[in-house]
């Protein structure tokens, strides 16, 4: 009877993996505020992504980490660069697979601002540009879609522009469009190796605002955006749920690095279930209104879900 009735039903092709990739190492290396994530060396990538696909989990996000570190975030721009690179090799060992570019510079800065700097902040208009030149790249590596991360203000056009004209038509946008300026991004900077000491929050939103999260996902839509994002997504499901009522485009749902995090070391220390709190979590943001869900449990909630969860 339960099954008969229930609402919400998750499936591996609702999840989006995000991988890490580094250029500094030659062996995949544990992230220690993330257990069971690892930062993979360039030459896994293949076998990683196929592994991904082998599990019924259709999409991936991918994020460089870069020993090659400096101001304008210069290795994601250019062709042989580690963010053109990686794609390649993701799309050749499992051409079917959706492979989607994390497009932001903090990564690739040596300062780990999201864009270039002026008198200590960031200069939105010169990133604008950068970001354009980011996503020919990505697509000509063979992205599927680019994910802008940056939250400037007009990137979702600036890509969409350049993306246009450079003959890449079919290369969707799924935008970071409303995207926090939050403390649960912490183990991440931990993963990417981020030297950032300083502050988004001139750049990323207030937690505390409902009606700029909404207005801040339909300038994107406006802007040309596929696909909107609502990133942290469980402490966000209100925002969610309003962004479902006000657009007909798909909405993903970013589980980030510490919503992982708190799960997983609350599930080691034996205060939770893990797989029974990590299928509740998936489940509330798909409820809230996302149709996609970005998350780190990817594999694990395909496996849960196969053995019949
Ligand atoms: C920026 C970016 C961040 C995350 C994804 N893309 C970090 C930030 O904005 O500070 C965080 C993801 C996570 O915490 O899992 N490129």
């Amino acid at each position: 009877m339960r099954n008969l009735l229930r609402e919400t039903r998750l499936h591996p092709h609702d999840f989006i993996l995000p991988i890490f990739v580094n250029d500094g190492i030659q062996q995949a290396t544990p992230i220690p505020s993330m257990p069971g994530v690892f930062n993979y060396p360039e030459s896994r990538v293949g076998e990683v992504v196929r592994n991904v696909w082998d599990h019924g989990v259709q999409a991936v996000l991918l994020f460089g980490v870069t020993a090659k570190k400096d101001p304008v975030g210069g290795d994601t721009l250019g062709e042989d660069g580690l963010m053109a690179r990686m794609i390649r090799e993701a799309k050749s060992a499992a051409p079917e697979l959706l492979v989607i570019s994390d497009n932001c510079f903090c990564e690739y800065t040596d300062h780990g601002h999201c864009g270039v700097l002026r008198d200590g902040d960031v200069d939105n208009d010169a990133t604008l540009e950068n970001l354009g030149r980011q996503a020919v790249i990505a697509a000509k590596a063979g992205a599927d879609l680019v994910a802008p991360s940056a939250m400037m203000d007009g990137q979702v056009a600036a890509m969409r522009e350049e993306l246009d004209d450079e003959g890449f038509p079919d290369v969707g946008i799924m935008s970071y469009s409303t995207k926090f300026a939050s403390a649960f991004y912490g183990p991440f900077r931990d993963a990417v190796d981020s030297t950032f000491k300083g502050s988004r929050n001139t750049y990323q939103m207030d937690a505390a605002n409902r009606r700029e999260a909404l207005d801040e996902s339909l300038t994107d839509e406006e802007e040309g955006a596929d696909i909107l994002m609502v990133k942290p997504a469980m402490p966000y499901l209100d925002v969610i749920r309003e962004i479902r009522e006000a657009t007909e485009l798909p909405i993903a749902g970013y589980q980030v690095s510490g919503e992982y995090a708190m799960i997983k070391s609350a599930a080691l220390s034996g205060a939770l279930d893990e797989k029974a709190v990590a299928l509740e979590s998936l489940t509330s943001i798909k409820r809230a209104g996302a149709d996609i869900v970005i998350t780190y449990f990817a594999l694990e909630a395909a496996e849960w879900i196969a053995a019949g969860a």
